[in-house]
């Protein structure tokens, strides 16, 4: 039995649905010609990039599974050239690609160019056969989807997620080109800005929604204990296994894995992980009996991980397997018209949660919100709002209702008055070192060491941060 087997709650193959195989090798072309013919497909299959186009223009395919080394036009440039035509003819097309093993990067660029999967070589039979099958039952479903939502909000929204900045309507469009796959994705984004969300909408609106959802705060289990949770144990192991315990890995066969803080993640289990990702295979603690598995990893990580691996601190190996494609959420000063979509979201929930009247923030208070940095992102927003409608005596949020460093936050910028002016004058450049100087130290002090905390406190990327720390010599 395949490792897949026949997947639950995959659609049954789309009878007489027309797929074009392409690939330079002949015998892989007649293989997949047999292997997908015998699914009830009406399969054609080319030697080309060029033969492939041709044959797309005399008939339209429903599918098209490329290979992407070919000599002339490769799959890639195949790929986009059936996008292209096909928009401008406004008809789609699902593209399978196959990649050889370990081209993890052509595979990317593949997805970024709008193929629906790709498949590793060698791949597995039925693996293969599952891919197709749910591109095209996916295809039937989604072109009525789509529309029907396009129709009724004009854009895409998953999950729970408010919000439609650019920023946003990226994250969604990435989310929905990845959900139904099993591609690694790593979620990247200051804390508080919704990395958890994002990840439960991509498992609960993609095919892996039936089976288990399983977060792991990589962080917070104790370092001793990693190994077991992730892989589970054996009656005996050590002290204490006093019966077999089911990994967590295990527990989330079928759905998806969510390690959350994966940059604290010891580099032992950094290696037991990589293994068990690229075998599809776990090996309990002091067990020798391999299990199965079929997860799909989402991991986060609110430290920057390329840092993390240049400090030697993460494998760059396993960085490469879960960073497939990337899914950056920027700060939430960074998309002012999600903070005014989100206050009047949660302004209605905690109203209701809380059976008050409250209908809306002042215009004051709104501005006071807006200059906010918000260096704890939507989370911090989240509990602001909450507090004040819990302290709201009327229908309006007004400033008196929002924490007091909110209140004063505006005030800051006139704290330094021009004194009297010495008559030899100044040095401007010396005098602002010094004045950026100690907010800088000041901004680190307030929110006790941590930077990325401290620019949000002054409004600063952490990058910008960080750079000025080095020029000032605070750094290290
Ligand atoms: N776009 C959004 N729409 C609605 N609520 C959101 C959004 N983003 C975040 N939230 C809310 O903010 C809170 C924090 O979100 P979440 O836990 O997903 O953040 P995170 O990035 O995982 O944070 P951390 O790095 O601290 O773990 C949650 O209560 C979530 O409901
Ligand atoms: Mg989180």
């Amino acid at each position: 039995m395949s490792e897949h087997g026949q997947a639950e709650g995959a659609p049954a193959p789309v009878e007489g649905a027309r797929v074009l195989v392409v690939d330079d090798d002949l015998s892989l072309r007649e293989f997949l010609t047999i292997l997908l013919e015998r699914d009830g497909y009406a399969v054609r299959a080319v030697a080309s990039g060029e033969e492939a186009l041709a044959e797309a223009e005399r008939d339209w395919p429903d599918l098209v599974l490329t290979d992407l080394n070919m000599p002339g036009i490769d799959g890639l440039e195949l790929l986009g050239a059936l996008k292209e035509r096909g928009a401008r003819a406004g008809r789609d097309v699902e593209v399978i690609v196959v990649t050889a093993y370990g081209s993890t990067a052509s595979a990317v660029e593949a997805m970024k160019l709008g193929a629906a999967d790709y498949v590793t070589k060698p791949f597995n039979n039925d693996e293969l056969r599952l891919l197709v099958r749910r591109a095209l039952g996916r295809r039937a479903l989604e072109a009525e989807n789509l529309r029907l939502k396009a129709a009724l909000q004009g854009r895409y929204h998953f999950g729970n997620l408010v919000g439609s900045s650019p920023a946003m309507q990226e994250v969604y469009d990435l989310i929905r080109r990845v959900k139904d796959t099993r591609i690694s994705c790593l979620i990247t984004g200051e804390t508080g800005t919704g990395k958890e969300m994002i990840a439960r909408a991509i498992h609960f609106s993609g095919v892996r929604a039936d089976h288990p959802f399983v977060a792991v705060n990589c962080g917070a289990i104790p370092e001793n204990l990693v190994e077991s949770e992730l892989f589970g144990h054996v009656k005996g192991a050590f002290t204490g296994a006093v019966r077999d315990k089911t990994g967590l890995i295990v527990s989330a066969h079928r759905g998806t894995l969510f390690l959350d803080e994966v940059n604290s993640l010891p580099l032992a289990q950094q290696v037991k992980l990589l293994r068990a990702i690229q075998e599809r295979r776990v090996t309990p603690v002091g067990g020798t009996r391999e299990i199965e598995v079929d997860v799909r990893i989402l991991a986060a990580s609110n430290a920057d991980l390329e840092d993390v691996v240049a400090r030697g601190e993460f494998r760059e190996d396993l960085y490469y397997r879960l960073n497939v494609v990337q899914i950056a959420v920027p700060p939430l000063r960074e998309r002012p018209a999600d903070l005014v979509e989100l206050v009047r979201h949660f302004v209605r929930h905690f109203a209701e949660e809380y059976g008050k009247p409250v209908t809306g923030v002042s215009p004051d208070a709104l501005d006071r919100l807006k200059a906010w940095p918000f260096p704890g992102n939507v989370r911090e927003l989240q509990n602001t709002i909450e507090r004040a409608v819990a302290l709201c005596a009327g229908p309006v949020i007004g400033v008196e209702d929002l924490p007091p460093r909110l209140a004063r936050s505006m005030s800051a910028e006139v704290t330094e008055e021009v004194p009297r002016f010495p008559p030899e004058g100044v040095n401007l450049d010396a005098m602002l070192a010094r004045f950026e100087r100690r907010w800088l130290l000041a901004a680190l002090e307030a929110s006790g060491g941590n930077k990325t905390q401290a620019a949000g406190l002054l409004g600063m990327s952490f990058r910008s941060y960080r750079y000025r720390l080095a020029k000032h010599g605070l750094d290290g």
